[in-house]
This record gives C-alpha cells, sequence and structure tokens, in this order.
C-alpha cells in the first residue's frame, strides 16, 4: 500500500512504549503496546532509568510490526506524530529521538504532540459527534485537570490538582494497603467487591466553590485508619476500604465537574487518561443528566499511541508545526 493520509503516532512518556498507524483522522490500521508495569511493579512504582532503557529495548521492533500490521513502508508515512511532553525526560528523549532518525531517513514530516491533548484526544478516537466546545476533565497518573475546549488547539486550564494527581492517589493508597503497582485497577477490583459506606473519608475541598482538587489528605486519612487496624491486628477489609476511598475519589471529581458545567454552562464533556477507566467513575459521569459525557474505551483511557497519531493528525491539518523537535518533560497544556 502506497500514498494516503497516514501519520504514525509514537508515545513513550512514561512506562508504556506504544505505537499507531492511523489513516485519516480516526481509521486505526495498527495499534501496539509494550508494557512495562511488570518490570516496575517490583519497585512499587516507576524507576525513570529503567523507563528509558525499556523504551529503546521495544521501540524499533515496535514500529517495525506496526507498519508491518498497518500494510504500510515507512516511507508511505505522512506525519510522525510524537509525544514531546510532559513526561519522564529518559522516556521521553527516546520516543523523540526515534521519531527524528525515522523522519529523517524517511523524509517524512515530524510534529511534537502533547501528551495531554493526547488524552483529549482519546474519546474523539471513536465518536465524530464531539466538537469544540466542549469541557475535557483529564485524570492521569501525572495529572488531574478541567480544560475548557474553546477550539482545537485553543485551551483554558479550569482548574487542577493542588497536589497529588488522583491516579497517583490510587498508586499511592493502593501500597499503603499492601497492593500492588498499579493500585488503580486492583482498587478498582476489590471496590466492586465491597461497600462504598463502609468508611466516611473526606471529600477533598468538596465545598470550595472553585474548581481545585487535592487528593494527599484523602490518602492520609486512609493511612491513618489503616494504621490503626494494623496496630490492633485487625485483618484489613480490603473490598471495604478499596470501595469506599473509591467512592471519596470520584465524588470529588464529580462535584467539581458540576461545578465545571454550572460555571461554563458547557454540558459536553469529554473524559480521559488512566484514571477514565475506572468504572465507579464511569458509572457516575454517565449516569448524571446535567452533562452529556464521552468516554475512551478502556484501553485507551491510559497512555496510548492512537491517541497522539490523532492529535498530530489535528493539529498539522491545523498548520501546527515543530521545526526543531526537542523533548520538554515539564509542558503544561493550557
Ligand atoms: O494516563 P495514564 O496511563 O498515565 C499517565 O499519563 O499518568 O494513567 C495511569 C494511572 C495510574 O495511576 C493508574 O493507577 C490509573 O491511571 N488507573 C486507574 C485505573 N486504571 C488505571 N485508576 C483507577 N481505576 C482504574 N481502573
Ligand atoms: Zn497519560
Amino acid at each position: 500500500m502506497s500514498g494516503g493520509d497516514l501519520t504514525l503516532g509514537i508515545e513513550t512518556s512514561c512506562d508504556d512504549t506504544a505505537v499507531a498507524v492511523l489513516r485519516g483522522e480516526r481509521g486505526v490500521l495498527a495499534e501496539l503496546l509494550s508494557s512495562q508495569i511488570r518490570d516496575h511493579a517490583r519497585f512499587g512504582g516507576v524507576v525513570p532509568e529503567f523507563a528509558a532503557r525499556k523504551h529503546l529495548e521495544s521501540i524499533l521492533p515496535l514500529i517495525d510490526e506496526a507498519l508491518r500490521e498497518a500494510g504500510v513502508e515507512g516511507r508511505d508515512l505522512s506525519l510522525i506524530a510524537v509525544t514531546c511532553g510532559p513526561g519522564l525526560m529518559g522516556s521521553l528523549l527516546v520516543g523523540v529521538q526515534t521519531a527524528r532518525a525515522l523522519s529523517r531517513v524517511w523524509g517524512t514530516p515530524l510534529l511534537g504532540v502533547n501528551h495531554l491533548e493526547g488524552h483529549m484526544f482519546a474519546p474523539l478516537i471513536d465518536a465524530d459527534d464531539l466538537s469544540p466546545p466542549f469541557l475535557s476533565l483529564i485524570v492521569s497518573g501525572g495529572h488531574t485537570e478541567i480544560v475548557r475546549v474553546d477550539a482545537f488547539g485553543s485551551y483554558v486550564l479550569l482548574g487542577e490538582t493542588r497536589d497529588d494527581a488522583a491516579g497517583e492517589a490510587y498508586d499511592k493508597a493502593a501500597k499503603v494497603m499492601g497492593l500492588p503497582y498499579p493500585g488503580g485497577p486492583e482498587i478498582d477490583r476489590l471496590a466492586a467487591l465491597g461497600n462504598p459506606e463502609a468508611y466516611d473519608f473526606p471529600i477533598p475541598l468538596k465545598h470550595t466553590g472553585k474548581i481545585e482538587f487535592s487528593f494527599s489528605g484523602l490518602k492520609t486519612a486512609l493511612l491513618w485508619r489503616v494504621n490503626k487496624m494494623r496496630e490492633a491486628e485487625e485483618t484489613l477489609p480490603l473490598p471495604d476500604l478499596c470501595a469506599s476511598f473509591q467512592r471519596a475519589v470520584t465524588e470529588a471529581l464529580i462535584a467539581k465537574v458540576s461545578l465545571a458545567v454550572e460555571q461554563t454552562g458547557i454540558r459536553n464533556l469529554s473524559v480521559s487518561g488512566g484514571v477514565a477507566a475506572n468504572s465507579a467513575l464511569r458509572e457516575a459521569l454517565r449516569k448524571n443528566r446535567a452533562w452529556k459525557v464521552w468516554l475512551p474505551k478502556p484501553s485507551r483511557c491510559t497512555d496510548n499511541a492512537v491517541m497522539i497519531a490523532m492529535a498530530g493528525h489535528n493539529a498539522w491539518q491545523r498548520g501546527v508545526r515543530s521545526p526543531v523537535l526537542t523533548p520538554d518533560p515539564s509542558l503544561s497544556f493550557a
């Protein structure tokens, strides 16, 4: 196959090496991911140096495989879109340097994509009925923010977390309870077996009247409760603890989405990032009549390259260019 509107997406901002090939705006021809979760689980979190080395091992074979699966040659590509930040410096460098080299060799245009803008595009891959203006809640391991999307490329940050991100809170809570990394999926699984009302954990910043989040106090409340139980040599009621913790995080997120909808009058909402895979959050978002929600399928809530390819394609069409592409770990979104 040759010619056509083909984008290669590359994502290496944290611990997943992901590659995708997209035809046009939404035609997913290949979507591959090499997860490092097992490698990092034994350390209880992502070890940046180790993550970069793992990306280096997997990236070229993964690109080869994606092109084969898509039935295209490197020289057929119209664009290479690569995550350039925010993220871990070493991890970003592997993706960006690989993309730069391939762009030179194949003579293919190259574009840097903001990882968070990528997340924002994830719900749009399977839906063509959402267009700006809309609100975007991004809830990942590194970020928790609500952005007003006035147009693609024109973003206003309405509010964000003051401390931990929601995913980070899930990961830390799991650690407190002795559960494996990453904590979100594990807490989600155990919470399904527990009572969300069992413990009355605080709903952080619920009534401040501002669009802002805070999750570190909630984690401390859980730690305090767990330590008391351990002191009393009680067996931890994991399902109830998980369900109650998950309820508090979910209520905090829903409260601020409600506020953002109220303040802006915008009722269309996209939600993405790893925590958007959480079943309690998905249910709470879907049953609320104050807004209409667009969610990616769970596998595209977490880091993936289809969202990077789509965001890159969209930006390229708008005329965005990145002449000398270098990674920027502290890039912000809006
Ligand atoms: O978006 P992502 O893959 O990486 C970042 O850009 O940060 O998000 C990873 C985060 C982790 O903190 C993980 O625990 C959380 O998303 N996560 C979940 C679930 N699946 C992943 N949190 C709650 N419930 C889940 N089902
Ligand atoms: Zn992410």
